[in-house]
């Protein structure tokens, strides 16, 4: 292959069946620069070492399967190229503050638990209206960007936060907390807020920004969760 440089891969390895701590793995590997690290760890698996487990699905920054930390950061695998990480070490290992299942699999239930907590669905028990619950252009425009989130875990693994108090709901659940209080369309905006103003949420967030950092679809975290605050304190969505 053209324009190939061999890569070392320094992937954290850990199975729970047989070891008592995490310990680093080396693979070398010609990959060209705009090789994705996920293609470059499906050909550590499929040509090297059949035991690396790691979760993908799409391919494309679609499924959020494939987040972990690459070279110390909160990354998508998929979304990752080669030429993004210099030198010639590439460090693999799972997404800091969940618990390691194997190798770069952590366990997301805890995560996925506190996203259920904010009621992640469209709530409206009024009468549907006969032809559409008419949203307008604008209104729409203020859930675009938190309606992008792919539930990767990035941003929450990269909240320092979160690592002081894994109870702490965390950006990803506020994020979608927001993005329903500002649907107009959704009627349960009163019922979120009170979930989002315990004491595992909203008022643990100090605006550090590491997860905006760490967010592949690059959503202003901060921001909507600024205007939570806001929405909490003062009421309005605006
Ligand atoms: S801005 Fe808030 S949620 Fe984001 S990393 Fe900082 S503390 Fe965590
Ligand atoms: S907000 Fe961004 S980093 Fe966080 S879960 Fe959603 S897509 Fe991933
Ligand atoms: S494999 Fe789906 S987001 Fe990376």
């Amino acid at each position: 292959m053209a324009n190939t440089t061999v890569k070392t891969f320094r992937i954290q390895r850990f199975n729970p069946d047989k070891d008592s701590a995490p310990q680093w793995a080396e693979f070398k590997l010609a990959c060209s620069p705009m090789e994705r690290v996920l293609t470059a760890l499906n050909r550590i698996k499929w040509e090297q070492d059949g035991s690396v487990s790691y979760r993908r699905s799409c391919g494309h920054a679609v499924c959020g399967s494939c987040g972990m930390t690459i070279q110390g950061a909160s990354r998508l695998a998929c979304k990752t190229l080669v030429k993004d990480i210099p030198g010639d070490v590439i460090e693999v290992a799972p997404l800091k503050g969940f618990p390691v299942v194997k190798d770069l699999v952590v366990d997301m239930e805890h995560f996925f638990h506190k996203y259920q907590a904010i009621k992640p669905y469209f709530i409206n028990t009024s009468p549907a209206p006969v032809k559409e619950r008419y949203q307008s252009p604008d209104d729409q425009a203020h859930i675009d960007d938190p309606a992008k989130c792919i539930l990767c875990g990035c941003c929450t693994s990269s909240c320092p936060s979160f690592w002081k108090n894994e109870g702490y709901l965390g950006p990803a659940s506020l994020l979608k907390a927001w993005r329903f209080v500002a649907d107009t369309r959704d009627e349960a905006g009163a019922e979120r807020i009170d979930i989002v103003n315990g004491e595992n949420g909203l008022w643990r967030c100090h605006l550090i920004f590491n997860c905006m950092e760490a967010c592949p679809k690059e959503i202003d975290i901060p921001a909507a969760l600024s205007k939570l605050k806001r929405a909490t304190i003062w009421g309005g969505t605006r």
